[in-house]
């Protein structure tokens, strides 16, 4: 069979950025016979390890992205990261490619500033109260306006990378520094938030679709330990009222940001006030979850919402996610005791395929389904513990 030419839908997407969440996407592409070009920064990336074809390319070279983009000529250019030259997403829109969900949704999620301010300032959503600071001295001011706590914050960043509770004066210098240092980009200016004590947090799923309106999935809850996010669960228990809160608020964003596609809206609960954190145009980390507690995961939804193929979201049960991370730098891992992990009915294990582990880099996610959302949790956490990463042997 060698020299047989493969033979594929007639769709072909180009996938700008390559991570675990790029990968299932495109594993879902791939289902219905989509062709996937794959772009990361590194080779092997999780979802370069199964695109039909594959770049490694600095993301952040505009010429290099379009080059790319002119020469597979794709029907959909599907952003999968925040860090990419979003001029080169912006001119390739205005030249007549298709950018999901569109490059000006895109280019207002990856700055915090852009988003904040739309969503307080121009869409009126109640956020946390927040300044801009580019200086240590502006900061200080703005703390002083603000109130301690406070949390600093890059405006370009995510995973947590740069971000920091200041709880008292002595901090603010330590604060000032980390979010300089690890932000994205060359921005001048980062972002100072009111701490808010929420109750808890979600992540509204919702989704902008060609023929059905708007459609959500039930609520997700999760935790991020340090700004990352460790584990979800699905559905979050929370009143009616709440829930329709949360969706109106979610609504007004993607309404707002338009094209097609799914959207993570991250939320705060407080009492009876829920506040609008960030949204991302994209399936959200923490809605992995929806792989084990939906007929339709987050990713088959972000492809039928962009292919304009009808959704129909029903949940199976109380689903939970747990994820592992590597303990150690530089290593080609390899994966042990998956068989004890498994040994616990209705779980999954969904391992990356990372080249390399970086200390706290995320390298897989625990599934579990049951019949309450405890129960889920347990149990994907107790798989996520069993899995051992070690050293590949040569
Ligand atoms: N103003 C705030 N008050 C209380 N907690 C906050 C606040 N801002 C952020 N957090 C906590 O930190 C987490 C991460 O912050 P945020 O979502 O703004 O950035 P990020 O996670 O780095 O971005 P991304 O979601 O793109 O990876 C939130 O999910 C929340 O748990
Ligand atoms: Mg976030």
């Amino acid at each position: 069979m060698i020299g047989t030419p493969l033979s594929y839908n007639a769709t072909k997407i180009l996938l700008v950025g390559s991570g675990e969440l790029g990968k299932e996407f495109a594993i879902e592409a791939m289902r219905l016979g989509i062709e996937i070009i794959s772009i990361d920064s590194y080779q092997n990336a999780p979802a370069a390890q199964i695109a039909h074809k594959s770049y490694v390319i600095d993301m952040k070279n505009k010429e290099l992205i379009k080059s790319i983009a002119y020469k597979e000529r794709p029907h959909y250019i599907v952003p999968e990261i925040e860090a990419i030259n979003i001029d080169a997403l912006l001119e390739l829109e205005k030249e007549g490619f298709n950018v999901i969900p569109n490059a000006k949704a895109v280019e207002y999620t990856m700055n915090r500033i852009n988003i904040r301010r739309f969503a307080a300032e121009k869409l009126g959503l109640l956020t946390s109260k927040y300044k801009f600071a580019s200086s240590l001295e502006e900061l200080k001011l703005a703390i002083k306006e603000l109130g301690l706590p406070v949390v600093v914050k890059p405006v370009m960043s995510s995973s947590g990378k740069g971000q920091s509770i200041v709880y008292k004066e002595e901090d603010i210098e330590h604060a000032w520094y980390i979010a300089k240092e690890k932000a994205r980009g060359d921005a001048k200016e980062i972002i100072v938030e009111e701490f808010i004590n929420f109750d808890y947090e979600i992540t509204m799923l919702t989704i902008r679709t060609k023929n059905q309106g708007i459609l959500f999935c039930p609520p997700i809850g999760h935790i991020q330990v340090d700004g990352d996010y460790y584990e979800s669960w699905q559905p979050h228990p929370m009143s009616g009222e709440l829930i329709l809160k949360a969706q109106n608020i979610a609504k007004t964003v993607v309404e707002a940001l338009g094209g097609y596609g799914i959207f993570g809206c991250e939320l705060f609960v407080r009492g009876n006030d829920v506040i609008f954190n960030e949204i991302s145009p994209r399936p959200h980390d923490t809605g992995m979850v929806t792989m084990i507690s939906q007929n339709m995961s987050e990713f088959e939804i972000h492809l039928r919402a962009i292919l304009g193929l009808p959704i129909h979201i029903r949940l199976l049960g109380a689903g939970a996610s747990y994820c592992f991370h590597a303990k150690e730098d530089g290593i080609i891992p390899a994966y042990e005791n998956i068989e004890e992990a498994l040994s616990i009915p209705d779980t999954k294990v969904r391992i990356f395929g990372k080249p390399i582990t970086r200390k706290k880099r995320r390298m897989g996610v625990a599934l579990a389904l049951a019949d309450d959302i405890d129960a889920a949790r347990k149990n994907a956490k107790k798989v996520a513990e069993s899995i051992e990463i070690l050293e590949k042997p040569l």
